[in-house]
This record gives structure tokens, C-alpha cells and sequence, in this order.
């Protein structure tokens, strides 16, 4: 029989104050509930009912003024119908900081009940499903990927919101881009890795509709924020998509757009061939990226330039061409960013 009254503890140091750290936790858990599924919504109450394949009884409850918020769930019909809770709550620590704390109990009476007899499974449980995620997350690589993602593969959060909205260090090459296409109204532009949608709304101002496509949802949300009249107008729409299977039918854009995205992304050829699919012939491709070079500064800084893809300025035509452009030709912008154009 396993031991009764294990504990999982986590804690986490922020230098936050409580109350800072109390908004970032409700707000990061939500974001983490969008992407993998709800385990904390955000009001106080039941979860969902035992249905079939469901079978479990939960409930949340939020307490903001004691900054702790906890997770009831009950299995129906075994483990004595006991209960695990996971309780998270943010401390004062002494220097003005905080202390997350994750505690959760009751997990191993539902591993010791009836099928999982054996105490070994007990720790396996907790190696399987605690020590070896955390392991895992923490190692430098893991970091790596989530930081390069977090922050500009697959924005979220608040302070890639804070930069998407307005990219200053992304103005040049948003110009020249917004150069080399001279949009007109019968234009139909199509941008791909939209972000915050910057570029967006300075293309709209010379009256073409567009289309913005990220893989982003949290920067789909943000361009439609900062687009409100565009998208209520009909002139701009916004659709979650990636690169390499671009949302749309062959044909339907005049124009391609892509601000500092083309770097990041994993399959660079794929994603050109995408763009020329749903170019119209004679439609024009411009995509700002950043050269080798560059790669190791504030441009493109580690973790983020191991990750990304550097091409030489011939290397970005020729391929290009290999994906079935004309006339491609890489330009260098004021700040040393490459300029690629091309034709469909
Ligand atoms: C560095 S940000 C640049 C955003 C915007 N173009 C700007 O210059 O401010 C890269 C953007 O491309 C998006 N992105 C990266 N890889 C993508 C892919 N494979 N498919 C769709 N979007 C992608 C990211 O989600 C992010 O919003």
C-alpha cells in the first residue's frame, strides 16, 4: 500500500511584489490554459461533471485577497472518492518579492488505490509526471526553444504584446518593404507572421485591403486590436495559419509581405513556395530578414539566432528562384537588414 500524505511542492522566486505576481499568475495560467487545455479558468466554480470520459468531479477556487487559488478534483467511483487539491498561492518573501508556491496533495492515494497497488509506483508518478517535466523544461536547450518562441517564433505574453504592438527596431524594415510594394487600392495584401500588426495598419493607410496570418493567437488578437476599423470596415482580416500551409486559395493576393519572420522560420522554402502559391502572376514578394552578419546582436540575439536561419544575399535569391520566383533581388536597408524581391 502506498504511504499516505505525500506532498509535491514547487516554489517559484519572482522579484515581483505579491500583488504583481498574483496578476501575472492569473494571467500566464490563462494564457497556459488556451494553449493546452482549461485546468484554471478563471472564475471560481465546477470544472465539468462526470460524464463518460470524463469521469472526474473538479472545481476551482480563486481567492484574490489571500492570493491563492486552488484545484479540487475527485475521481468518481474509485480511490474511495478521496481528494487531490493542488494549491497555488504567492507569498511575500523578505526582500519585497514573492514566492509562488504550488503544493499539491491527495495524488497518492488515488496512485495507491486499488490498481496501483505497488509502492513503486508511487515514485514513479511523481519521476514520470513532476521530476523529469521539470528536468526537462529546465535544461539550457528547453529554455532556449521557450524563450526563442515566447518572445518572437510563437509570441505571447505581456511584454511580447508590449513589443508587437509597436516594434520600433522593426520600423526600417517595415519601410522598406512598404517601398518596394507601392501599395495601391486594387492591391490585396497578404502578410505573413503578422505579429502585433504594425505593418498592417501602415499598408492599410494607402487603401489596399489585407490579410494577416500568424501562428500566434495571441498576436492574431493583437492585430485585430490594433486594426479595429480595417477589420469592421471589411478591409483587413486575420486568420491564424502558419507559413508552410497558408490559410488561403491559390491566387488570392497581389502582394507578400514578410517583417522579420522569414529568420525563424523552419522550413524557409516551403513557406516561399506558399507565398507563390497564392500570389497572382506578376504579384510581388518582399521579405525583410536578417543576414548572417547580424546574427549574435541585438538583431537577432541568443537564444534565438541558434535557432534561426542566416542566408547570404545570394543564397536568398537563389532561393527565391529555386521556389519559382522571377526577378529576385536582395537589397540592403539602412540598418543593415536584407531586402528581399521578387516576382511571381
Ligand atoms: C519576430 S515576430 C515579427 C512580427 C511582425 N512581422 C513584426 O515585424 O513586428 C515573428 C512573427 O512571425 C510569426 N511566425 C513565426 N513563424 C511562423 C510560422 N511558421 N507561421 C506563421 N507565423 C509565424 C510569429 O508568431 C510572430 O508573430
Amino acid at each position: 500500500m502506498a504511504r499516505r500524505g505525500s506532498t509535491v511542492k514547487v516554489e517559484v522566486r519572482s522579484t515581483a511584489s505579491p500583488a504583481v505576481a498574483w496578476h501575472q499568475l492569473r494571467e500566464e495560467l490563462a494564457l497556459s490554459d488556451a494553449v493546452h487545455g482549461a485546468i484554471w479558468p478563471g472564475r471560481s466554480g465546477p470544472i465539468h461533471k462526470p460524464q463518460p470520459g470524463s469521469p472526474s468531479l473538479a472545481e476551482v477556487t480563486i481567492d484574490s485577497e489571500r492570493y491563492q487559488i486552488r484545484r479540487l478534483s475527485r475521481p468518481v467511483g474509485w480511490a474511495g472518492e478521496t481528494t487531490s487539491e493542488v494549491l497555488i498561492s504567492v507569498r511575500p518573501d523578505r526582500q519585497g518579492g514573492s514566492r509562488i508556491l504550488l503544493e499539491a496533495t491527495g495524488w497518492d492515494q488515488m496512485v495507491g488505490s486499488e490498481l496501483g497497488q505497488e509502492a513503486g509506483d508511487l515514485l514513479g508518478w511523481a519521476v514520470d509526471q513532476v521530476l523529469a517535466p521539470i528536468s526537462r523544461a529546465a535544461t539550457a536547450e528547453a529554455v532556449g526553444d521557450w524563450l526563442t518562441d515566447r518572445l518572437a517564433r510563437r509570441p505571447q505574453g505581456g511584454r511580447a504584446r508590449r513589443t508587437y504592438k509597436n516594434p520600433q527596431a522593426h520600423w526600417p524594415g517595415f519601410e522598406a518593404i512598404l517601398d518596394l510594394l507601392a501599395l495601391s487600392p486594387t492591391d490585396r495584401l497578404l502578410e505573413v507572421g503578422c505579429g502585433g500588426g504594425a505593418l498592417l495598419h501602415a499598408a492599410l493607410t494607402t487603401g489596399c485591403t489585407a490579410i494577416g496570418v500568424d501562428h500566434s493567437p495571441e498576436m492574431i488578437r493583437l492585430s485585430h486590436q490594433q486594426n479595429l476599423k480595417a477589420v469592421g470596415e471589411g478591409r483587413l482580416v486575420l486568420i491564424p495559419g502558419s507559413a508552410e500551409a497558408l490559410p488561403l486559395p491559390a491566387l488570392w493576393v497581389t502582394a507578400v509581405a514578410m517583417a522579420t519572420v522569414f529568420f525563424l522560420l523552419p522550413e524557409p522554402m516551403c513557406a516561399l513556395q506558399e507565398c507563390r502559391r497564392v500570389l497572382r502572376p506578376r504579384g510581388r514578394l518582399a521579405v525583410f530578414t536578417i543576414p548572417p552578419e547580424l546574427r549574435g546582436t541585438p538583431a537577432a540575439p541568443e537564444p534565438m539566432a541558434s535557432r534561426a536561419h542566416f542566408f547570404t544575399d545570394q543564397e536568398l535569391a537563389d532561393l527565391a528562384t529555386a521556389a519559382g520566383f522571377s526577378d529576385a533581388v536582395v537589397t540592403r536597408t539602412a540598418n543593415g537588414g536584407q531586402l528581399l524581391g521578387a516576382h511571381r
